[in-house]
C-alpha cells in the first residue's frame, strides 16, 4: 500500500487537485431527498466511510428546501432504516431493532424535530422493509411493507427460523440461483397492515396480510418485489389507502427463460386475491404488450394508475413504455380497470420513475437520453405522437426527484464531477441550486465540468445515420502542453452506457487522475440514443460494436492531439469485459499496452452457466441449441492464438450470472501462453465490488498494472506466489 500513498503525496506536492481512489471511496454518499407534504423540508440518508476506523458512519439529514441549509436530524441511522413523512414534521419510521422478536423490526411515529419523543406503535415479527403509508379518511394508517415469506404465506424471519440439518440445495428447474443468491423456498411478498388511530396507532387485529398468498400460478410462484433489485418501487398504495398494486413475474412462465411480469391490483380491505391488470386475459396482453412491468403509481385522487411495460416477454432491453388505466371500484369482489392506454407510444426512450403532477393531469418521468438521465413531462391527454423535451439541466444526471405541491421538482442529481446535487426546478424552468457535493466535500474539491467533454465518431451499424457518442475525461491537473496515455473504457450491458454520471465503481475522474485521458465510447447496444442502436447488438456481440470501438480509437488517434494512443490501455466490465477479451484476440488488442477485464465472458458457450437464459437467448439469436453458430461466431476463446497483450483479470465468486470460471479459464490460457497476466478475486463480492476496502485493493492493483505497462512504473509484488 506504500505505493498508493506515494501517488497521493506526489499530487499534493504539485498543488494540483486530483481525486484518488481512497478519496472517492471515503467521500460522503447521500441518498435521494424525500420532501414533506408541503415541500419545505426534505430528508435524505448520509453515509461516510473511514479508512482509519474501517467503518461507515450513517445519519439522516434534513434539507431546508428554501435555503439549502442542511442539518442532522439526530435520528440514529444505525436504528432507523427508512423514514416516511406523515405531515410537515410528523414521521413514521422502521426501527431495525425489535426487543420482543429477534430479527423483527418495529414501527415508530414521531416528529422529525424532536426524535427522542417518538413512540413505538407496532412490533413486526420479520425483517420487513419498503414502507409505504396512506393516511385514510378515518384517520387509520394503511401501510404496505415487504419481506420474504414461506409458501404458506407466513413471513420468514431468518433469526427465528429452524435451520435444516443438511445444507443441500436441490432443484428440478433451471433457476437455481440469481445475481449473488441461491434460490431457496421462500419468496418476497408485499404485506398490508393497518394502524388504528383510535388505539394509539396499534397494529389492527389480524396483523399483516400477505397479498400474494392466494395468487394462482402454474410455473412461477408469485414474488414481489421482483428480485434482485426490486424494492418499494415495485408496489404502491392509493393516496386514500383503498387500492394497492404490485409487480410480480408471469406466473405461467419459466423464470429462467422470461422477463415478463404483470401489475396486480386489489382492494386493501378485500378478501379477493389481486388481479393482473395486464396479464394474459387483458387488453394490453392481447395487443402484444407482454414484457416486464414496473413502477405502478396511483394518481392523486386514486382513479388512475400509471405503470411501465416492455413488449417482448424475454427481451430485457426492449423499449419501456408508460401506460395508464382507470379503476372502477366499489364492490367487495375486487377492482376492475377500464381505459387502458399508452401514454408514450412513440417516445423512443425508456420511461422510468413516474411521479404524478399534483393536479393529476400529467406525469413527470425520467428517461436516459444522450448520456444523461433527464426529466420529462407527459400530459395524460397528449396524443400518440407527443415528443416530450427534457426539462432538467444539460449537466445533471437525475438519480430521482419528487414533485412539490406547486409542481416544482426537487431533483437529486449527480454528474462526473459531483456525487450529489440537490436543486429545485420550477415549472418555468428556473433552477434553484440547494447543494453540491463538490462544494461541500473536501474529497471532491476542485472537480468540475472543465475536465469533461464529448466526442462523436462513426457508427458501423447499418442504417444508423447518426454519429456515435463518447465521454472524454481529462486529468484534474490537465495541462495542454503535454500528452496523456489513453484509457479506453467500454461499458457493460451491452445495453448500458458511458454517461455523465458519478460512479463509485467506474469513476472516470479517478481513472483520469492516474494521468490518463479517459475515452468511454457508446457503440451499438448503448442505451439513451434510441431503440435502433440498442436492438442492433442482437447477434452482433463482437461485430458492429467491435468495428465501432476501432472507429472510436482511430478517431482519438487522429483528432485528440493531447492523447497518446501508443501508451494507451483499455478496460471494461461485464459486456465491457467480454469486449476486452474479444479485443485481446483481434487487431485492436495490439494497440494497447495493457487490458483489464472485470467479470466478462471469455467463452460464449459457458454463458449457459448463467441463470438469465432469457438474456443470452435474445442476444445470441436463440438458445445454444438453435443458434450455436452465433455463440461460436463471437467466442473470444476462438482467438486465443492471438492473445498477447498484458491482461489483468478480475472475477468475483458471487457473480452467479457470469460464473468466475470464465475469468479463471482466461487467466489459465494467458498464463499457458506466457502472456503477462494477473487474476484478482473477491470471494465476498458479486458482479460489482461494493465494499470500500475491497474497492481500494481493486483500484490499487489495477492502477499498478496499467501504470506499469503504460508508463513504466514498478510492478508491485503483492500477489500470492508459489
Ligand atoms: C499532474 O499530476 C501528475 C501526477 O502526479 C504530475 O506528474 C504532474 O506534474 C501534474 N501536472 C501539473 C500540471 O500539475
Ligand atoms: C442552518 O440551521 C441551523 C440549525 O437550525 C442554524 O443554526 C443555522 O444558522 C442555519 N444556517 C443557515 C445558513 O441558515
Ligand atoms: C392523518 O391526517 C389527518 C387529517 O389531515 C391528521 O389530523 C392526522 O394527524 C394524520 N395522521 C398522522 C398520524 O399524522
Ligand atoms: C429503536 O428501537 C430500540 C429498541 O426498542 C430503541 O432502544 C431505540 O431507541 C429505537 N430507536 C429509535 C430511533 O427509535
Ligand atoms: C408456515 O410455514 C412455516 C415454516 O414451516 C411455519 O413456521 C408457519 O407456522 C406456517 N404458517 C402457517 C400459517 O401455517
Ligand atoms: C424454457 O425452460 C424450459 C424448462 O427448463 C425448457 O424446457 C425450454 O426449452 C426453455 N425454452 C427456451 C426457449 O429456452
Ligand atoms: C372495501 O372497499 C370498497 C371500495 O373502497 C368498498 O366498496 C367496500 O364496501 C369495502 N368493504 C368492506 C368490507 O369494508
Ligand atoms: C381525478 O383526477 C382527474 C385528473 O385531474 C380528474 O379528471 C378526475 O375527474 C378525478 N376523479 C375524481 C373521481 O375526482
Ligand atoms: C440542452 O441543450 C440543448 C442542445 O444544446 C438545448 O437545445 C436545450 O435547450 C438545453 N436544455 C436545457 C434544459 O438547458
Ligand atoms: C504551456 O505552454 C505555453 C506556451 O509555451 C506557456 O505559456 C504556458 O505557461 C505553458 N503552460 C503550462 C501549464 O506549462
Ligand atoms: C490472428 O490475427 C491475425 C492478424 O489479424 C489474423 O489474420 C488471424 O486470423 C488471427 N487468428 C485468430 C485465431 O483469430
Amino acid at each position: 500500500m506504500a505505493r498508493f500513498f506515494a501517488t497521493v503525496a506526489a499530487l499534493v506536492a504539485t498543488g494540483a487537485h486530483a481525486i484518488t481512489p481512497e478519496q472517492m471511496l471515503s467521500a460522503p454518499r447521500r441518498g435521494v431527498a424525500s420532501p414533506n407534504p408541503s415541500g419545505d423540508l426534505a430528508v435524505f440518508s448520509y453515509s461516510k466511510y473511514s479508512f482509519e476506523k474501517g467503518s461507515n458512519a450513517h445519519a439522516w439529514h434534513l434539507l431546508d428546501v428554501k435555503t439549502g441549509n442542511i442539518t442532522d436530524t439526530g435520528i440514529s441511522a444505525s436504528d432507523v432504516s427508512e423514514i416516511v413523512w406523515l405531515s410537515d414534521t410528523g414521521i413514521i419510521y422502521i426501527n431495525g431493532t425489535n426487543d420482543d422478536v429477534p430479527g423483527g423490526v418495529t414501527l415508530w411515529i414521531g416528529d422529525i424535530k424532536s426524535p427522542s419523543s417518538s413512540k413505538l406503535v407496532a412490533s413486526l415479527d420479520a425483517p420487513y422493509s419498503g414502507l409505504k403509508v396512506a393516511n385514510t379518511s378515518s384517520g387509520d394508517l394503511h401501510f404496505l411493507v415487504n419481506a420474504k415469506a414461506y409458501a404458506n404465506g407466513t413471513a420468514y424471519n431468518p433469526e427465528t427460523a429452524v435451520t435444516p440439518k443438511s445444507t443441500a440445495r436441490f432443484y428440478d428447474n433451471n433457476y437455481v440461483r440469481h445475481w449473488d443468491t441461491w434460490v431457496d423456498k421462500q419468496r418476497y411478498a408485499v404485506f398490508a397492515g393497518s394502524l388504528s388511530a383510535s388505539s394509539n396507532y396499534a397494529l389492527a387485529s389480524g396483523g399483516l396480510r400477505n397479498l400474494l398468498k392466494d395468487i394462482k400460478f402454474t410455473t412461477t410462484r408469485p414474488e414481489s418485489p421482483v428480485q434482485p433489485f426490486g424494492d418499494l418501487g415495485d408496489y404502491d398504495l392509493s393516496p386514500a389507502g383503498d387500492i394497492y398494486a404490485f409487480v410480480s413475474k408471469a406466473p405461467q412462465l419459466n423464470k429462467a427463460n422470461y422477463t415478463a411480469s404483470y401489475v396486480y391490483a386489489g382492494l386493501f380491505n378485500g378478501t379477493e386475491s389481486p388481479k393482473a391488470i395486464n396479464g394474459p386475459d387483458s387488453e394490453a396482453y392481447k395487443a402484444g404488450h407482454q414484457g416486464a412491468s414496473g413502477s405502478p403509481r396511483f394518481s392523486p385522487n386514486g382513479t388512475t394508475l400509471v405503470f411501465t411495460q416492455q413488449d417482448e416477454d424475454y427481451y430485457e432491453s426492449d423499449r419501456v413504455i408508460l401506460y395508464a388505466v382507470d379503476f372502477t371500484k366499489g364492490s367487495d369482489s375486487g377492482v376492475s380497470v377500464v381505459n387502458w392506454r399508452s401514454l408514450t407510444p412513440n417516445f423512443d426512450r425508456w420511461v422510468s420513475s413516474p411521479h404524478w403532477a399534483p393536479d393529476g393531469n400529467s406525469v413527470f418521468i425520467t428517461a436516459e437520453d444522450r448520456a444523461l438521465v433527464r426529466v420529462f413531462n407527459i400530459p395524460l391527454n397528449a396524443g400518440a405522437d407527443y415528443q416530450p423535451t427534457s426539462l432538467s439541466p444539460n449537466t445533471s444526471y437525475v438519480s430521482d426527484f419528487a414533485v412539490l405541491p406547486d409542481s416544482t421538482l426537487l431533483i437529486s442529481g449527480n454528474s462526473i464531477w459531483s456525487s450529489r446535487d440537490y436543486y429545485t426546478l420550477s415549472s418555468s424552468g428556473k433552477v434553484g441550486q440547494l447543494f453540491s457535493a463538490t462544494k461541500a466535500d473536501k474529497e471532491l474539491a476542485g472537480l468540475g465540468p472543465h475536465t469533461f467533454s464529448e466526442i462523436y465518431f462513426d457508427a458501423a451499424l447499418p442504417g444508423y445515420d447518426e454519429k456515435l457518442h463518447a465521454v472524454v475525461v481529462k486529468p484534474s491537473n490537465y495541462s495542454a502542453n503535454t500528452t496523456y496515455p489513453l484509457a479506453y473504457i467500454v461499458h457493460g450491458g451491452p445495453q448500458g452506457s458511458n454517461a455523465n454520471t458519478w460512479s463509485t465503481r467506474w469513476n472516470f475522474q479517478v481513472w483520469a487522475d492516474q494521468g490518463y485521458i479517459v475515452v468511454a465510447p457508446n457503440p451499438t447496444g448503448s442505451t439513451g440514443f434510441g431503440q435502433k442502436l440498442i436492438d442492433g447488438i442482437q447477434g452482433q456481440w463482437g461485430g458492429y460494436p467491435y468495428d465501432e470501438v476501432v472507429n472510436g480509437w482511430q478517431y482519438v488517434h487522429d483528432n485528440l492531439k493531447d492523447v497518446n494512443t501508443d501508451q494507451g490501455i483499455m478496460a471494461g466490465a461485464s459486456y465491457g469485459g467480454y469486449m476486452s477479451n474479444w479485443i485481446q484476440g483481434h487487431d485492436l488488442g495490439r494497440k494497447f499496452k495493457a487490458i483489464v477485464t472485470h467479470d466478462g465472458i471469455s467463452q460464449t458457450q459457458a454463458a449457459y452457466g448463467t441463470e438469465e437464459l432469457w438474456f443470452i437467448r435474445h442476444d445470441y439469436d436463440g438458445t445454444i441449441l438453435d443458434a450455436s453458430a452465433t455463440y461460436d461466431k463471437w467466442n473470444p476463446f476462438n482467438h486465443i492464438a492471438n492473445f498477447s497483450t498484458p491482461q489483468f483479470i478480475v472475477h468475483n465468486t458471487l457473480d452467479y450470472r457470469l460464473p468466475d470460471s470464465d475469468g479463471i479459464g482466461l487467466f489459465n490460457v494467458l498464463q499457458t501462453k506466457g502472456v503477462p497476466s494477473r487474476f484478482l478475486n473477491f470471494p465476498d463480492e458479486n458482479h460489482w465490488v461494493l465494499k470500500q476496502e475491497n474497492s481500494k485493493v481493486w483500484h490499487t492493483e489495477i492502477f499498478n498494472w496499467i501504470n506499469h505497462y503504460s508508463k513504466g512504473t514498478p510492478l508491485d509484488s503483492e500477489p500470492i506466489g508459489e
